[in-house]
């Protein structure tokens, strides 16, 4: 009998529980998850009376009158082959805010259980976990961006669950030291979740490599940033399969739409283009920062494995303000800690480099 199944009967398991189990919250262990009408028959051929869809068609021109697959399973399959891990260690979310979101209700007991961030760093981590009421750990990057991994190692508490690593940084831009990371994960007995939304513009080595030894690691990949899919909503956490079978138990039933699940097969299909928009992209990033550092009021533009760079400005309030005022929509970091006066802007296209080059320019300060 599985594990959770002798739970529930009140049994008391005659199998230890795994170094993961014992991390999951425990009524998530227990409870049953939802069962869709759709886990229960499988095929495709029948006359499909389980669902209360609409028999008749859709108001689109294209038929989503169909729930989607719950598990997503052809594309999971097309996923497996270009990221070479198998399909059960495949979960989608919508967005990867949604995997993030799930592993901390899976892992975290409100009012308990402490995740560890090293600020600055993607705000969702901390989002995340106020909202579950978890309290947020929080171990700041040294000033070169880098993990103080002795700081972090002494920081893990009791009842610190999960670990997030952001490589390459939002909003830094930067790849954190593998090292680091690695020695941190070898003392650390949670989750670890490596966020590796801007990996395709590094050349970094990602961590998917070693999740078959490192069971208690996440990676998150993203659809959003070098595939240009942020309007599907399509993200994707790596794991050992005990960690995809809780997320898929704690999703809700069909949480890809079909539109996504088509659309995203059909976009893998033009990994080309994926690859092609990355070289584009690093190439105009190089001609960004050159730009950028030319301009009198630039103090720095740090170094970035990122779509985005970091920017350190005499003033950078003004500076942003001033950008506004020409349309010119840069994200506002100089109240992040470490951040001071510095501007988050994405690489654009050449055009909107230019543009924002020649406003840059033009400001008096
Ligand atoms: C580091 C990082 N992780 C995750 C995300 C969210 O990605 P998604 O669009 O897949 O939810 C972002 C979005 O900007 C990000 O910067």
């Amino acid at each position: 009998m599985p594990i959770n199944k002798l739970y529930l009967s009140g049994l008391r398991p005659l199998i230890p529980m795994t170094d993961i189990e014992k991390l999951v919250r425990p009524h998530i262990l227990k409870m049953k998850a939802y069962s869709s009408a759709r886990d229960e028959y499988t095929g495709k051929k029948g006359i499909f009376l389980d669902a209360n869809e609409n028999p008749l068609g859709s108001t689109s021109r294209k038929s989503y009158n169909r729930y989607p697959d719950p598990y997503q399973k052809s594309l999971k399959k097309v996923i497996s082959r270009i990221k070479k891990v198998s399909q059960e260690q495949i979960f989608l979310g919508n967005g990867s805010d949604e995997a993030i979101d799930l592993l901390v209700r899976i892992f975290c007991s409100p009012l308990q259980d402490s995740i560890l961030v090293m600020p600055p760093t993607f705000d969702m981590y901390a989002v995340v976990a106020e909202i579950n009421q978890n309290p947020v750990i929080k171990v700041p990057l040294t000033p070169d961006f880098q993990i103080d991994t002795q700081r972090v190692l002494k920081a893990i508490a009791r009842h610190t669950k999960m670990i997030f690593f952001c490589s390459p940084n939002n909003p830094t831009g930067n790849s954190m030291d593998r090292g680091s990371m690695l020695e941190i994960m070898s003392h650390f007995k949670g989750i670890v979740v490596i966020d590796e939304a801007y990996a395709d513009f590094s050349s970094a080595e990602s961590f998917l490599n070693i999740l078959p030894e490192y069971r208690r690691l996440v990676v998150l990949q993203t659809f959003s940033k070098a595939w240009g899919l942020a309007g599907l909503r399509l993200g994707m956490a790596f794991a050992d399969k005990s960690i995809i079978g809780l997320l898929n138990k704690v999703k809700p039933p069909y949480n890809i739409s079909m539109a996504t699940q088509a659309l995203a097969m059909k976009a893998i299909k033009n990994r080309e283009y994926k690859d092609y928009m990355v070289q584009k992209l690093l190439a105009e990033r190089k001609i960004l920062k050159l730009g950028l550092s030319n301009l009198d009021i630039v103090e720095k533009v740090f170094p970035s494995d990122a779509n985005f760079l970091l920017v350190k400005f005499r003033n950078a309030d003004k500076v942003y303000n001033y950008l506004l005022q020409h349309q010119v929509i840069v994200r506002n970091r100089s109240n992040v800690a470490l951040c001071e006066d510095a501007l988050r802007i994405t690489v654009g296209n050449e055009k909107e480099n230019n543009i924002l080059i020649t406003t840059l320019k033009n400001y008096k300060a």
